[in-house]
Order: C-alpha cells, then structure tokens, then sequence
C-alpha cells in the first residue's frame, strides 16, 4: 500500500507531503508516514530546510476522528510531531485551508509556518469533549501566550491567518503561490539551528485571569467537563518541564477520551455528516440553484429570505399586496442591518444584495424564473394548497416547490398541483437566519433530484438538513408534542412550571419548556389545541392552565408576562402562577403532589425516547441518529449528551422501558411502550445498532 506521507527534494530544500483525502487527518499510516519522511528528510544529505505541505483542500484537520474510542495504535502523534522536532535541521509548515487540532499541534512542532491568507487555525478538541492531545496545551502558550492560548483552546474558535500571524502564531503570511512562499522561507532558514517551540519560555501563570476565565466556563456551559479541564491541564503543565507538561496533558487527554460526553460529541459529529447520506439521493445531481422565490414574508418567510441572500442567492419574495411586501422588505433589511452590526456582513456587501439580489413582488408571475420556490404563507391547509396551485401556474419546468409548513400534510398539498415529483418539504425553524436545522420532509411521489436539491440548499446556506417522513409534525415537532404533553401533565399533577424549567435546563437544555412557551408566544399553543380539539381523545390531558393565562391575555414576552414577569429584569416567576394553578387543579378535580427535579427529568427523557422511538419505527426518521441530530439542532437538547437516542443507550434502555411501565400504572392512555423500544429491550440491542448500515 503506498503512504499517503511523500519524501521529494528540490534543491536543497525537501519536500513532505501528507496526501490524505479529504481532510488529511493523521490517521495511522499518516503517522507512519510521517516518521518515515522525517528520517528520510534526516538522512538526506543535500537537504538542507524542509517543508511540510498538504495536498487537496486543506491543511491536516486533526486527528482522525474516527479512530476515538478504539484501541490507539502507535506510533502516537505527539511522539510524531516530537520526531519532527527533534529535527536537526528547520521544517516549514505550509498551512492552507484549516489547521485544527492535531493539524495545527502538527505545524506547531515545525520550525517555522507559512500560510495562506485565508487559511485558519484553532484547537476545537473541546468540541469534541477532548482538550488538544498532541502538544497543543503546552506548545501554544508558548507561542501566544497563556491568555490567549487558552481563549482559543476553550472557545475552539477558528484563527484567520492574518490574526494569526498578529499573535506570532505563524511566522509570515503567503505571497502568492503556498509553496513557492514556503520553499523560500526555507531557504532563509537553510543552514540555521531549528527554533523549537518546546524551547521557548512557558508564559508566567496567571492565577486571577484564569479563575475568572474558568468561573466565566461553568456559568456559560453548565455541565461540560473539557474546557475547564483543558485550561488546568494547561496551566499544570506550563508551571512544569516541557516533558513533564507533556504527561500531564496525556494524562488529561485519555482521561476525557474515557468519558460519556466525548463519545456523546463524537457521535454529533459523525451524525452531523452521516444525515446527509441517504440511499434515495446517493449520487443523484441536484438540480440547479440560484435562483429562489419565496411565498410569504412574515416571520418565517423574511428569516428564510436573509438566510438565502446572505448564501450568495438571489431573492424574490411574494407577499399578497404592496403593504404586505413593503412590510417584509423592511424586515429584511432589518435583519441583514443586524448581520452588518455583529460583523457577519460588510455593509457594501449588503447594500450590493439589496441593490441586485432581492427584490419583492405581489404578482406570481415574478416568479417565472426560480429554481426553487419556498412557501412560507399561513399555517392553513387550504391557503396553501391554493398558493401551490397557482405557482403550478407560473413556476417554470424543473423547479422545485417547497412548503415550510411546520404540521400539516405535504402530500396533500403536493396534489393541489401538477407536478407532486417536483414537491417536498422544506421545514426551517426560527429565526430561520439563525437556526441550524433544516427538515427536508419527504412525500410520496418526490423525486430523488427534488428531495437532493434540499440537501444542496442546506449546504449552501451552511445548515443541517434531515429527512423526514410526512406525518404530523414531522420528527422534531411531533417529539416535542409528545414530551410536552408529559410535562404539562406533571404540572397539572402538581409540578411548578418553573421547577420542571429548572430541572430541565439542569440536564442540559438550553431553555426550559416554559421559558421556550414565553418565547413563541402562549397564543401559539393555544391555537394549535384549538385546531386539534375535535380529534381529541377523551383521555389525552389538556393543559387548562395555558388555556386560562392566554384567556387573561398573557401571551408570554410578547405582552410582558406569562410563566414568568418580563417587567423585571432579569425576568422573574409570574407572581400570580401559584393561585392560577392551584384554582385550575381544584376545578379539575386533581390534588397536587411533589416532584423533584430528577423526577421530572424522568419523566421527560421517557416521553420522548418513546416518541422518538415510533417516530424511526414508522419511518419518519431514517435512524436514531437522524432524530439526535434534529434535537440537538432544533430544539436546545445538551450536545454534550448527544441527543435522546444516544442519551438512551447511555442511560439504558430497560430503565426508560421500566420507568415507562411505571408510569403506565397511573395513566396507561399516555404511557404505552413503542413496539421498538420493547423489541430492542428484549433482544439485548442499542438505538446505535440500528444507525449501522443505513447510510449511501
Ligand atoms: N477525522 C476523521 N474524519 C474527518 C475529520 C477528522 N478529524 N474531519 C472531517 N472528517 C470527515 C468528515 O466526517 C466528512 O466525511 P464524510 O464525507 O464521509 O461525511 C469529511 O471528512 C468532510 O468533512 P466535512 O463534511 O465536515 O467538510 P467541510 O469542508 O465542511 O469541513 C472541516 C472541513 C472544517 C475540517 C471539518 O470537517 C471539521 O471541523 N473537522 C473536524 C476538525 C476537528 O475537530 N479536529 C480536531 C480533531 S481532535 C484532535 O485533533 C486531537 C488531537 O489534539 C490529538
Ligand atoms: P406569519 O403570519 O408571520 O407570515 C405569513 C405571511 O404570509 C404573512 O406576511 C402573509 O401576509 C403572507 N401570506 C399569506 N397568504 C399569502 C399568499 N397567498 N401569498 C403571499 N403571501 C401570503 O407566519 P410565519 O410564522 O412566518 O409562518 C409561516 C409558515 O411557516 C407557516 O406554515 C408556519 O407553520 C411555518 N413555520 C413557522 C415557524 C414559526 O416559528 N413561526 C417555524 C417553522 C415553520
């Protein structure tokens, strides 16, 4: 088998190349590889300066991911970049795409580095529930200094080479051609002893900058154990020998690599990419895609709007008259004003998308030309079926329509046209500009090059599309109706709203369902149960208390008050709370009890395992693991715990069933068991066993 590790010389200077598709990742023969061509550079007299320099699309991305959680095979990268090092002679990393992790830990351990101006470079192992294993807690500090290096190892924020170079990261950034810059910077370090990182002066601690930058890392990702941890091993380390910090970052390093949430942020990550591969687009061109028209621009439609325009597509939006389109224009310039004062947009920039990109029209015919259509009109299935019909009339052949409908039947609305190949769902969340989520739901008659072209616009707008089946609610929102109904119950029971708030952003959610109902508005959920009130069975449990604060006008942020008081800042429990429930639990009859925290999250996690658990059953999710990753994207579940299904099989399924048949004593309407999760039970399998060889 040939090394994906090249030895060549030009000159005097010798070449090592890493040729690893697609990122270079420094898997074994990596490794291998690089051990060899660093003895050859050695050995080889007439080579007096190397570079190290990767082929393809990037610099060496880090260790290969894939290899976490198996047995480690030698040779080690730190000992690896320790060979390089060791090197008598100076090796000049050429940086050019991303260095991240063991990548920039790599280019670290040369003797100079050189890259491209848009390269970048960060340590994101935290991400990864790791902290950087091959040097980088000790070598980077010594390059950039202690508050710096660990501002960048806890954030795993990406370094523009230019800042880089600012920080004395790298040495010089690329004129012109990356190899040629790189071959002459070797060339003046030609003859020269190498500059080793390791022999530079460690930074002086700083014992009040990084209590506070630790204090700062619990309070803004409560739960997580890497980045604190990476900021003692560093600190640890750096107050010893360069050899001795070496160990104790090891030491730091394979104790994260044993534990539950490094295999939980792995299996994010591995699922991030594995949802894209689905057996009914493998290798299916999507159509073409530059051209967007959108239906509707209301909340959704104007969110979905700026997320195309800041993408690079071009833009026409449809509202039903000229107040209406006036009026999402203005948003939309609102909205991309707000990306050009966080500084995600240039403001020549936007003026240039304002000027030649978008525009808004009230007559369908404007939108004769779109490769895509996006329906973002009232949630009513007879608007929309009327919407479709009409873009049927003027969209041109091989457009795509789609519909952002958050519940209702695609199907259907595909049959209010000719064309129902040409029709998916595409479900953004909101704001649809911020949220990473993407439900590309599939109905029956799709075709493959439809259904692919979603998975395209994902891409290009940089979100996470999943499919899903058609049904109501799709995977995420029909989950979260069901947990949701177990939560409302146990406030019904007696559960304080704001306790179950608590103990749920305790295991990890970002929001509590409560402080997420505020935000939506209460009027949202209200409408919803009035629209699902005649298909009502009679044991299914009806939040009264939601009904009654939205029949007394509380609507959530949106008038001030709801669960909880906006008048005060921060916002403060809704005072009246406590009379109101208990009024509505006398009218019903119920007499409250307790439950803790760890109850309530029991009870929560059994709701929606179960849930989830019919919703791979029937097909709507392809696998487990495509639900992890539209909780953990759409609905603030803790990555660190890696989604329900993962959190499952963590947990133990016989526990959730055995919980679930505990419940079932006091109400065995909600609480039956789904077919799967028994089945798994019974025959000694995993969620996980179920992702294996689904994907293209
Ligand atoms: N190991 C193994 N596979 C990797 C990988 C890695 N480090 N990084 C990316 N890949 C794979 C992906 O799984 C994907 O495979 P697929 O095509 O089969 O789905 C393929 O490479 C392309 O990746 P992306 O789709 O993510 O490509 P992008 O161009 O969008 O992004 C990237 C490229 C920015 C490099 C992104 O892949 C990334 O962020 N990778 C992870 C980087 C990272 O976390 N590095 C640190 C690793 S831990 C470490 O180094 C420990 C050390 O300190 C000892
Ligand atoms: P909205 O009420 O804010 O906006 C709807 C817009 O559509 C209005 O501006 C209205 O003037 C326009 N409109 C109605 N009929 C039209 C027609 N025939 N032609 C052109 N424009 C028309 O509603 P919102 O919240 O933006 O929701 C839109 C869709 O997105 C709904 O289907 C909803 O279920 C879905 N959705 C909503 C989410 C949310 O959080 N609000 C999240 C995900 C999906």
């Amino acid at each position: 088998m040939t090394s994906p590790v090249t030895y060549a010389r030009q000159g005097r200077i010798g070449l090592i190349t890493i040729d690893n598709p697609p990122v270079n990742a420094t898997g074994q023969a990596v490794r291998a590889g690089l051990i060899d061509a660093a003895r050859a550079f050695a050995a080889d007299d007439a080579a007096q300066a190397g570079v190290l320099i990767c082929a393809g699309r990037t610099w060496v991305a880090g260790a290969d991911i894939s290899e976490f959680g198996r047995p480690p095979q030698a040779p080690f990268l730190p000992d690896v970049i320790a060979a390089i090092e060791a090197l008598e002679k100076p090796v000049v990393a050429a940086i050019h795409g991303t260095a991240l992790g063991g990548g920039l830990e790599l280019a670290m351990g040369c003797h100079a580095r050189i890259a491209a101006p848009s390269a970048r470079m960060g340590l994101p192992e935290v991400t990864l529930g790791l902290l950087p294993g091959a040097g980088g807690t000790q070598r980077l500090p010594r390059l950039i200094g202690l508050m710096p290096a660990l501002e960048a190892m806890t954030s795993a924020r990406q370094i523009p080479a230019p800042e880089a170079r600012e920080l004395g990261l790298i040495d010089a950034l690329a004129d012109g051609e990356l190899t040629a810059a790189a071959i002459a910077l070797a060339e003046t370090l030609a003859g020269q002893p190498p500059r080793r990182t390791r022999d530079l002066p460690a930074p002086e601690a700083d014992p009040a900058a990084t209590d506070a930058l630790k204090a700062r890392l619990v309070r803004s990702l409560p739960g997580q154990i890497a980045q604190t941890t990476a900021v003692d091993v560093a600190t640890e380390g750096l107050a010893l020998s360069f050899d001795e910090g070496m160990a104790v970052e090891r030491a730091g390093f394979l104790a994260l690599m044993d534990s539950p949430q490094r295999a939980a942020l792995i299996h994010a990550f591995f699922a991030e990419r594995a949802v894209a591969h689905l057996p009914q687009i493998a290798g299916v061109p999507p159509r073409a895609l530059d051209r967007v028209g959108i239906v509707g621009g209301g909340l959704m439609g104007a969110g979905i709007a700026v997320s195309c325009l800041l993408a690079g597509l071009d833009v026409t939006l449809l509202e039903r008259d000229q107040a209406g389109a006036d009026k999402a224009a203005a948003t939309v310039a609102d909205l991309l004003a707000g990306a050009v004062s966080r500084g995600k947009l240039a403001a020549p920039r936007r003026d240039a998308i304002l000027a030649d990109a978008f525009r808004t029209a009230t007559d369908h015919e404007a939108l004769a030309q779109a490769d895509l259509l996006i329906e973002a009109v009232f949630e009513s299935m007879d608007v929309k079926r009327q919407v479709f019909a009409a873009l049927d009339r003027v969209a041109k052949p091989g457009a795509v329509l789609a519909t952002n409908t958050s519940y209702l039947d695609v199907n259907q609305i595909a049959d209010a046209t000719s064309r129902p190949r040409d029709v998916i769902g595409l479900h953004f969340f909101s704001p649809a500009h911020v949220m990473r989520l993407l439900e590309v739901v599939v109905p029956d008659r799709a075709a493959p090059d439809a259904i692919a072209t979603g998975f395209a616009l994902a891409k290009r707008l940089k979100k996470v599309a999943v499919r899903a089946g058609v049904c109501d609610g799709f995977i995420g929102n029909r989950i979260l109706a069901h947990y949701r109904a177990a939560v409302d119950a146990m406030v019904l029971d007696g559960a304080d709203p704001i306790a179950v708030d608590r103990a749920l952003t305790g295991f990890g959610f970002a929001m509590g369902p409560y402080a997420v109902t505020d935000l939506a508005g209460l009027d949202i959920g209200y409408m919803t149960r009035q629209r699902k009130a005649a298909d009502r069975h009679p044991r299914d449990r009806v939040p009264a208390f939601a009904d009654r604060l939205y029949e007394q006008g509380h609507l959530g942020r949106k008038s001030g008050r709801g669960y909880y008081d906006y008048a005060a800042k921060p916002p403060v429990p809704n005072p009246d709370l406590p009379a109101l429930l208990e009024a509505v639990r006398a009218d019903l009859g119920l007499t409250p009890r307790g439950f803790d925290a760890d109850e309530i999250v029991a009870r929560t996690m059994a709701a929606m395992v179960n849930e989830a658990a019919r919703v791979v059953e029937d097909g709507t999710a392809l696998r487990p693991l495509d639900v992890d990753v539209v909780m953990l994207n759409g609905y603030g579940f803790p990555r660190w715990r890696g989604g329900p299904m993962h959190w499952a099989d963590a947990h133990g399924l016989d526990r959730i069933l055995d919980d679930i048949r505990r419940f079932a004593a006091e109400d065995d309407h909600f609480w039956r068991p789904a077919p799967l999760l028994v089945d798994l039970v019974a025959t000694g399998r995993r969620f996980a066993d179920l992702n294996e060889g689904q994907s293209a």
